[in-house]
């Protein structure tokens, strides 16, 4: 079989553990497509699942490539697989049931990719599927947010938060972002109305009568979190389920979310940004045989944006 370079991990622990190395090229179930991969974009989730965190929720088997979010060209089409051909240039979040995307080549199923945003070149494309459809899913999807509405995004200079503030903003809502004062004004580009520096302020103490929060932190800013809702209106989460106990107590709803692959919603991200109503926000770009070192960076907790990964020239 024709060998390809990806990054792997044999065994769960440090970035230490990630090998750019010789793998076989990956085969097609009948609905997939094959991407030459031209970049990759790092997530928190791939340093996770490298730390072994997500065992039992995920039905991983090593050796793994890591990485779900890829922009780049069809190779190839399975029988089954409808709405692409040979060259068209696409994006995806796949399955992270698979291998990823650090990688030369990548099977996704045709239902996962869409045509790529025609105004971003690949680095920028791959730095977008993950992240906007995780603030898509939370914010349109769970929250159902309306015009006129007010929204606290919290970590807004992070991958999600930045597609979350200009998602928020396009739909006409009223953005409260939190970061520290080194993101002021990224924050301020990106569209917020209102932005509280974490490291100084208490944002319970700022933020009032909020109609939704999307919790990107987690622990103790999830707590804090609830006292900020208007009655009726919902924390959604995307790091670990908010107690419904918790919610009742306070009048408010609450959803958890897990980012699904969706072609679709995909598409829908791809005409936003062509008519500038979002980019992507871009930390840093390495080549993928330095993955090592974008997980690093990754796991600090302080990317402005997105560390994408360029694959072959
Ligand atoms: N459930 C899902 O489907 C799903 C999907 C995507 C992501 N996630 C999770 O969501 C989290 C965020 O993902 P991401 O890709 O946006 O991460 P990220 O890009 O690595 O986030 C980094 C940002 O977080 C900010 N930050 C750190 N601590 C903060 C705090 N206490 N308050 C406010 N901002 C803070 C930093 O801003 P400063 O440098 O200014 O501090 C930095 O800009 C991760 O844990 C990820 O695993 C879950």
């Amino acid at each position: 079989m024709t060998p390809m370079k990806a990054v792997r991990i044999h065994a769960y622990g440090g970035p230490e553990l990630l090998h750019y190395e010789d793998v076989p090229r990956p085969w097609l179930k009948p609905d997939d497509l094959l991407i030459q991969v031209a970049a990759a974009a790092v997530n928190p989730v791939d340093w996770k699942i490298r730390e072994g965190y997500l065992q039992g929720f995920l039905n991983h088997r090593l050796p793994l490539i890591l990485g779900w979010d890829v922009a780049g060209t069809v190779v190839e089409v399975g029988p089954e697989a409808t709405g692409f051909q040979v060259g068209d240039a696409v994006y995806a979040r796949p399955d992270i049931e698979r291998n990823g995307s650090y990688a030369e080549f990548i099977a996704v199923k045709a239902s996962e990719a869409a045509l790529k945003p025609a105004t971003l070149d690949f680095v920028h494309a791959a730095a977008v599927p993950l992240a906007a459809l995780t603030a898509w899913q939370s914010l349109v999807d769970a929250a159902q947010l309306q015009a006129g509405q007010t929204v606290l995004i919290h970590a807004a200079a992070g991958g999600v938060g930045s597609f979350a503030v200009q998602l928020a903003k396009a739909r006409g809502a009223r953005v409260i972002a939190t970061a520290s004062a080194v993101n002021t004004g990224l924050a301020a580009e990106l569209g917020a109305d209102q932005f509280i520096d974490y490291t100084r302020t208490r944002f319970e103490d700022v933020a009032k009568d909020v109609d939704v929060v999307l919790d990107t932190i987690g622990g103790d800013t999830q707590e804090r979190s609830w006292q900020v809702l208007k009655p009726g209106g919902i924390l959604v989460s995307v790091i670990s389920p908010p107690p419904e106990a918790t919610a009742a107590a306070h009048g408010v709803r609450s959803a958890f979310v897990f980012i699904q692959p969706s072609g679709s919603q995909l598409t829908q991200i791809a005409q936003m940004i062509d008519q500038g109503q979002m980019k992507p926000v871009i930390h840093a770009v390495l080549p993928l045989s330095e993955a090592r070192q974008a997980q690093v960076i990754s796991q600090g907790g302080h990317a402005r944006g997105k560390i994408v990964l360029r694959v072959g020239d």
